[in-house]
């Protein structure tokens, strides 16, 4: 039977800023987001008996509808009253509650396997009016690329891509809830929020040093408040020599850029070794013609 196999990238926020909360609970965001090589592998597969079916790797993530990725297909069903069932494969790379789109980005892969398995002819806008409904990143995830997101996250424009990082990402052994970090944050009392037009024209020019000066997150503050561990962490990689270094999304990776692979991995080892993380990778910012599902704006 036909199977589909897409990537689901993980992405990281070069800058997130908050511009207000919303009357529905949300906040106005502007965020500039960046696609990286690491992935997690999904698999899509028609079949006879109805329902979905996911299988995942890692024996603690749940395979019901409390996982983004059931869900993605349960919405794809109904909505296009598609017959048959899927079955999905899903092998997780990317850290889990981390900041780092790992279910949002599965979300995404989802919707576009089945478009193309099931010959929807879906466009990306409708694709991400659906992914909305499922989480605030999926439309960015469903984009890839470069790209500024604001409104909830579902308003995208893409960027010039940004100039090549080897990325460390140091995941403590915990995750973050996003929902608890954006209800622990005081608007009004956001000391530093991220200047975007420099960052857009440091992405504009290729001018790696100013990207990396213009990092800038407003859930940091809030995250480090909660974990400590995160504050230190950060501190620990700037003192590895990482030309930037920043949270990701809510939390609680952090991620160092750096020009040289040997730098990124002896950092990542060094980091490692220092706070005994499980999980700190080194990938890279992905290259112009590997990034996104080939779906343009
Ligand atoms: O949309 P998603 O389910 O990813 O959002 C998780 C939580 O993060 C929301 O329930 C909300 O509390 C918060 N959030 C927000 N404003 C956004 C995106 C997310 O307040 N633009």
């Amino acid at each position: 039977m036909e199977a589909i196999k897409v990537k689901s990238r993980a992405k990281i926020n070069l800058t997130l800023d908050v511009l207000r909360r919303r009357e529905d609970g949300f906040h106005e965001l502007e965020m500039v987001m960046q696609s990286l090589k690491l992935y997690d592998s999904i698999t899509v597969e028609k079949t006879t008996q109805e329902g979905v079916f996911l299988q995942v790797n890692l024996p603690y993530l749940p395979t019901d509808a409390r996982n983004l990725a059931f869900l993605a297909a349960k919405k794809m069903q109904e909505a296009y009253g598609l017959t048959g069932g899927v079955k999905i494969g899903l092998t997780k790379r990317i850290p889990v509650a981390a900041g780092l789109a790992g279910g949002s980005g599965n979300a995404a892969a989802v919707l576009v396997a089945m478009n193309r398995l099931y010959d929807l002819g879906l466009s990306l806008q409708e694709l991400m009016k659906l992914g909305l409904s499922l989480g605030s990143d999926v439309p960015y995830c469903l984009l890839g690329k470069t790209a500024l997101a604001r409104g909830r996250g579902e308003i995208l424009e893409e960027l010039p891509d940004c100039p090549h990082f080897y990325v460390v990402l140091a995941k403590p052994d915990f995750g973050v809830s996003t929902g608890a970090v954006f209800r622990a944050l005081r608007t009004e009392k956001i000391g530093r929020h991220p200047n975007t037009a420099a960052m857009l024209r440091a992405l504009q020019t290729a001018d790696r040093t100013e990207i990396c000066q213009n990092l800038e997150n407003v859930l940091e503050p809030v995250t480090f408040q909660m974990q400590p561990q995160v504050a230190k962490i950060k501190l620990f990689l700037q003192e590895q020599g990482a030309q930037g270094v920043l949270m990701s999304g809510s939390g609680p990776t952090v991620f160092a850029l750096f020009d040289q692979k040997e730098q990124a991995q002896a950092a990542a080892e060094k980091t490692k070794e220092a706070w005994k993380l499980g999980t700190v990778l080194v990938t890279e910012t992905v290259d112009e013609g590997e990034q996104g599902y080939g779906l343009s704006l």
